[in-house]
This record gives structure tokens, sequence and C-alpha cells, in this order.
């Protein structure tokens, strides 16, 4: 019998956590490829609303690009106390170019006074599939609250002040695999290869 052939799909990052994240998940089912494939892509605007336009932007420029089928996503941390900012700021939430470790800080700048009963939050993860057929989208997120400082050494992001209350850790107190169980972007990555299967592309 023939083996069926393994998809190919180009994500649309450079991001090794994200690329790592991605694999875990995706396992041998689809043959990733990244923007580290397509050095002469040139660098796209974000400047979408919204992360749901934010990953459908990427991965437009992506597939336009390669011709292949594309996937991008975008994730934005969403605090209550401060109207769901920073949101689709998250990456610049502290100036462009803002390293994980200025953001870290600007948000405990933002959130300074704020008791911890009123520092609630939610990670959110938009994925955008697009090809030469069709083009859709399917979401993650996660709720947990803003610690008053870092905890933990693993991660990226705001890992370190983002509190799962079931598990008593932060995300950065979490091993990969645990993290993917439960977080926003391993949400939506279980909700895109469930619409992948769905749509016989897996
Ligand atoms: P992106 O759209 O996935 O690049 O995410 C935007 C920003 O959100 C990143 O620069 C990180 O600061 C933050 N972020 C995204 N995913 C995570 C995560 O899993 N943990 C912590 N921070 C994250």
């Amino acid at each position: 019998m023939k083996k069926k052939s393994t998809a190919t799909i180009v994500l649309a990052t450079h991001n090794r956590d994200k690329i790592r994240e991605f694999n875990a998940k995706l396992g041998n089912r689809i043959q990733l490829k990244t923007l580290d494939d397509f050095p002469d892509f040139p660098e796209v605007a974000e400047n979408g609303g919204s992360i749901r336009e934010n990953a459908y932007i990427k991965a437009r420029a992506i597939h336009a690009h390669t011709g292949l089928p594309a996937v991008a996503d975008d994730t934005g941390l969403e605090v209550d106390a401060l109207d769901g900012a920073p949101g689709v700021y998250s990456s610049r939430f502290a100036g462009e170019n803002a390293s994980y470790r200025d953001n870290v800080q600007h948000l405990l700048k933002q959130m300074k006074g704020i008791p911890q009963e009123q520092r609630s939050a939610r990670f959110r993860t938009s994925i955008a599939y697009v090809d030469n057929q069709e083009a859709w989208d399917v979401e993650g997120f996660v709720e947990g609250c803003i610690l008053k400082e870092v905890r933990g050494e693993g991660g990226f992001g705001y890992d370190p002040l983002f509190f799962f209350e079931p598990l008593q850790k932060t995300f950065s107190e979490m091993d990969l695999k645990e993290k993917n169980r439960i977080s926003h972007r391993g949400k939506a990555l279980d909700a895109f290869i469930h619409t992948l299967k769905n749509k016989k592309h897996l």
C-alpha cells in the first residue's frame, strides 16, 4: 500500500521557542518548514487590530511568497485590570524592540499596587491557515493571574509572571510538555490539528 506522504506546511516564524512548541505537538505528522527556510522572505508589518488579524496577515504573506500551505500564530496577554492590555501589543509593550525582560518589568510597573485578587489575565492565541483553496482560523486561551514578582526559570515572554491556579505553578515552572498540555498555544494547536484532520489534510 502506498504510504500517505507527509504534508508540508510553512510556519511563519523564526522564533525558536515557538517552533519547538509546534514541533512537540505536531510530531512527525507534518513536515514543518519555517521562515529560516525562506531567508529572502521580507519582514511583514504586524499592524492588524487584533491577534486574529495579525495571524492572517502573516499566513497570507508567507503563502503568497512560498506558494505552500502556510500557518501563522499570534498571541496576546490580556490583563483584566489593564482593560485587556497588552493584547495585540504584547511583544512591544515596553516599546519597539523590547526584550522579554523589558516587557515583564513594564507589566510589573503598570500593575504596581493592584492586589492579587484583581490580577486575573489570560493568554490567547490565534492560528490562521491559508493555502490556495482555503483560509480559516482557530483559537485557544488559558486563564491565570499575574504575580507580583517573577517565579521560575523556563519558558519565555511573560511565562515567569503567569500563574496557573490548577497546578499552582507559573508557566516558567512547568516543563514544555506540561505547558503545552494546558497552554493557549497548546489548545489552539489541538484545535488546529483537529481542523486539519477534519479537512483531510492529515
Ligand atoms: P507572538 O505573537 O506569539 O509573537 O507573541 C507576542 C508576545 O506575547 C511575545 O513577544 C511574548 O512576549 C508573548 N508570548 C507569546 N506566547 C507566550 C507564551 O507562551 N508565554 C509567555 N509569553 C508569550
